[in-house]
Parts: C-alpha cells; structure tokens; sequence
C-alpha cells in the first residue's frame, strides 16, 4: 500500500481516497505508529499528511526518526513537508504572510514530480509556517508569492515536499502530481479494482462463516444494503435479514425498502415494532433522551427476534473506514449526539462481527453495489439517521406530529426529484418545529406549525454547507406544504452550515 501518516489534517481521508482513486491501495496510519508496523505493511511510500500543529511547538507530533531510514519514498504535505525540513536538519518558522486559499505555483527545476504539468499552475495553500532553510541534500523545485520552497525534493533519496494541498480539488493538478509522486517515484503497481476486491471478500467471507449462519439488521440504506448482497452472494440463505419499522420511516418507505430488498433477492424479515417505540418515547423531549430509548429499544427487538435463528454466530455490520479512523483517531474530541447503531449488540449476544467494509470510503461501497448490479435509485438514495423523524420532530413525539411531518416530507422529496435536485444534494428532509405561529388563511386567523426545510452538500456529513435553491422552487414547495397539509401554517429554510450547525436539528 500507499501509506497515509495522520499528523491530524482535516483532510486526511481524502489524501487516502486520491491515492486508492488512482489505483493503489491505501491505508492511514497514526504519526507514532512504530517503525516495525510500518515495515510489516510493505509500503510502496508515505505520505505525510499536513496537522494543525507547529513542528518548533512543544509537543508537535513527529514521526520516529528512523521512518527516514526505511528506505521508501516520502511526500510530506504541508505540515508533513514542515515535518521533514525540521527532523532532517532544515530550518521552519513562522511565516510573515500567511497563505490561505489560491496561488500560483511556479515551477523552478524541472523533475519528473511534475511529468506532464506546465510550469506554472494553480495550487491551494493553507499554512502559517514556511520552510526557511533546507535541510542538506535537499533543493527547491518551484515556489510561490509567499513559499519561496513551495516544492522541495531530495531526490536521491526520494523525498518531496509540497506546501501546498495536491488532494484538494482546487490544485489544477492534483491528481497528476499524486499519480507522478505513487507511479513515478515509488514505483507503486496498480492492486485496487473493486472487482477483485467483490471477489476476494466473498472468499474471505466463506472462510470465516464456515458453516454458521449471519444474522444482519438492514436499513435500506446504502451501506447496509450492498454489504447484505456481499454476504449474500458468499453464502446464500444462512444470512438472515431483518428489517426493523420502528414508525420513524418516511411515508411509503417500509414498502419502498421492502420491494427493493425483496427484488434483490435477500432473505428478509420485516418487523412492525412501530407501536412499542411510540409507546416509550412518550412525553419525551429530550434529543439524547430520545436517542437511547430508541437505541435500546432496537437492540432489544432485534435481539428477541435474532434469537430465532439457530447457529447465529455472526452479525453483519456496514461499518466504513471513515468510522474506523474516527474512533481510532485524534483523541479527545468532545461528544456531540449519540449515533444511533447497533453497537451493544455483538458483546451482549456473544456474536463475532462480519464489516466487509471496514476498509471502504462510501463512494467505493457505492461502486461495489453498482457492480454487484443494485439498481440506482438505491445507491443514490440520502442518507437517513436511524433514529428517524423521531430527530426531526423537535420535542416529544406524537402520531399527530408524525403524520404531519412526513407529508411535509414527502412533498419536499417529491420535489426535488421532479426538478432534478435530489441527485445534487447530499441531504434533504423535512423538520417540525414545537411552535406555533399565525397566519391568514380566507380571512381567518390561523394559528399553526411551523416546517423548515434542510438541504445540504457534502461529501462525507461531516462538513456540509445548505443548498442554493433557486427562490421559485422554494415558493413552490411552500405553497404546496401550506395548502396540502393540514396543521403546518408557516415554512421556512435553514441556511446554517456545518459547522457551527449540525446537519440535523436534534
Ligand atoms: P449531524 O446531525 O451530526 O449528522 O450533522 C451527520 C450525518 O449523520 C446522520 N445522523 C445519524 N445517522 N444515526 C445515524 O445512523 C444517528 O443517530 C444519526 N444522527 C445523525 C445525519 O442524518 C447526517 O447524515
């Protein structure tokens, strides 16, 4: 593999899904990992990723020293490139003018680093340190206004340094100085086709299961859908699907899921516990309070009717890599809402996990689901919160309520699909809000809920910023919320981004 060292860049995923992109394994590894594991994984080179430190602050994270001895290639990213000035002997510091945003790369030296790229191109900067003295052994290859070592190289021993970000779109060419960098000096080989990883994995999966069965709690949703097929497709019926309706489901979609899992020939089981969560998130206001009982609640469901299966010994689980690096990441970072999964589960039933996708980034389960033939509508489907409307009805949750918001809803989806929305966003639905308003309606006071309308782009959830509608499509929907359902009297839309707002309300 091409190995990512995390110094903490916010853009460390996307520096692991270039390279994979590009056709070579990728994996990402922490800055102290030892040098022995590094050794294990037969890098064909590092990356250093850029970090939010300082590497002259006091404890900077700096890789072990002897990474530099292993004899691989190494490109340092911003920070990483900092990293490499400083412990091989160069000079950093604090730079007069920061640089953020575009500039101009120019290039001074001609090297295979820039095969196929012209001499001057736009890149994307973002630091406030800058190298100020190279280390021995090392030269500029280009610079910018404000980095007069904006591209640095040892090249007989095979390390580059850029300051600027190649993984970001806005770096005209990015990918090609990623592929120069992986083809070019590292000699890499291609290894990463999802179709020998279809393969591969279903082989993996027989190995492991032997002759147990798999038990699985299917959303409908991407993830889960395609790892389910996955399985599937390795072992056949000894996977048992279940499908949980807990009354938190967009209008239509119990039906919808159902059709769809059916069509592709999954064993499933649908369970209507819809009246057992009601029931308990009765007089509950709480967001965190609403969702642990619905957390809980779903364990227990699926535990009673998982335990009609003989031989259960797996559970099935859509986790992605970008789950695994999270919480095998940067410590410390502070909890904001409780994620709903099944978590507890595997512990308290005593079941081996089976993630198929532990090594994935969304984009390529949604590869691997095209080519094991789901039909598109599936893949492209928004993601949905477990917890449901529950998190989008603000305060306690009524049927009332319920069946306001989901014909708001529906409309609002119905909508974007019509006029060609729905595929651009990452996100879009609906929210009631626990408050009233007046209006005017035939001359008659009115006094009634308030929706607003969430949509958001993103490429992950984790950052998103809301959708620019153009002002007549918002008028449409509002009219025809505010005329075809009864109780909603006032729609307004969100335009908060991610940060400071959550994607959700609750
Ligand atoms: P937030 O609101 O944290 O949401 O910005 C980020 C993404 O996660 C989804 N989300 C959830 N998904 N269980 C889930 O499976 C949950 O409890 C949950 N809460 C939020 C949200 O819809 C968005 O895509």
């Amino acid at each position: 593999p091409i190995l990512v060292v995390n110094f903490g860049s916010q853009y460390v995923q996307l520096i692991a899904r270039r390279v994979r992109e590009l056709g070579i394994y990728s994996e990402i590894v922490h800055w102290d990992t030892p040098i022995d594991e590094l050794k294990e994984k037969e890098p064909y080179g590092l990356i250093f990723s850029g970090g939010p430190a300082s590497v002259y602050a006091k404890d900077a994270p700096l890789p072990p020293k002897d990474i530099y001895e292993l004899g691989v290639p190494i490109l340092g990213i911003c920070y990483g490139l900092q990293v490499i000035a400083h412990q091989l002997g160069g000079k950093v510091e604090k730079s007069d003018h920061q640089e953020y945003g575009r500039a101009r790369l120019k290039v001074v030296k001609r090297d295979k680093i820039f095969e196929g790229i012209p001499d001057e191109f736009d890149v994307w900067m973002s630091h406030a340190d800058k190298v100020a003295q190279l280390p021995d052994g090392f030269e500029t290859l280009a610079v910018s206004d404000n980095s007069p070592h904006a591209v640095i190289a040892s090249r007989e021993r095979k390390i580059y340094g850029f300051q600027f970000h190649p993984e970001v779109v806005h770096t005209v060419y990015g990918r090609e100085l990623l592929s120069n960098f992986v083809y070019g000096v590292c000699g890499a080989e291609r290894n990463w086709e999802m179709g020998d990883f279809i393969s591969e994995k279903i082989e993996e999966i027989r190995n492991i299961v032997g002759n147990a069965q798999v038990i699985a709690a299917l959303s409908g949703g991407v993830d889960s859908t395609v790892a389910s097929l996955l399985v599937h497709r390795a072992i056949g019926d000894r996977l048992h699907c279940f499908f949980i309706d807990h009354g938190l489901l967009r209008l239509g979609e119990r039906e919808e899921v159902e059709n769809n899992l059916r069509a592709l020939g999954l064993p499933l089981k649908v369970v209507d516990a819809s009246e057992l969560f009601l029931e308990r998130l009765k007089g509950v206001e709480d967001p965190e309070e609403k969702r642990k009982i619905i957390g809980n609640t779903f364990i227990e469901v699926f535990e009673r009717e998982a335990k009609g299966v003989e031989r259960a010994e797996f559970l099935l689980q859509g986790t992605l890599y970008p789950d695994v690096v999270e919480s095998a990441g940067i410590k410390g970072s502070a909890k904001i809402k409780t994620h709903h999964n099944v978590g507890g589960l595997p512990q308290r039933m005593h079941l081996k996990l089976i993630e198929p996708f532990r090594e994935l980034f969304k984009d390529e389960v949604r590869e691997i689901g095209k080519l094991l033939g789901i039909p598109k509508e599936i893949l492209g489907r928004h993601p949905f919160p477990g917890p449901g409307l529950a998190i989008r009805i603000i305060g306690e949750v009524n049927r009332e309520d319920l069946e306001i918001l989901k014909k708001a809803d529906r409309i609002f989806i119905e909508e974007l699909k019509k006029n060609g929305f729905y595929d651009r966003i990452w996100q879009a639905f609906a929210v009631l809000l626990p408050i009233r308003s007046v209006g005017v309606m035939g001359d008659v006071r009115t006094y009634e809920k308030v929706i607003a309308l969430r949509a958001v782009e993103s490429t992950d959830g984790m950052t998103a910023d809301w959708y620019r509608f153009p002002y007549d499509f918002l008028d449409h929907v509002m009219r025809r919320i505010i005329n075809e359902v009864r109780g909603v009297g006032r729609v307004v839309y969100d335009v908060s981004s991610k940060p400071p707002s959550t994607i959700e309300w609750e």
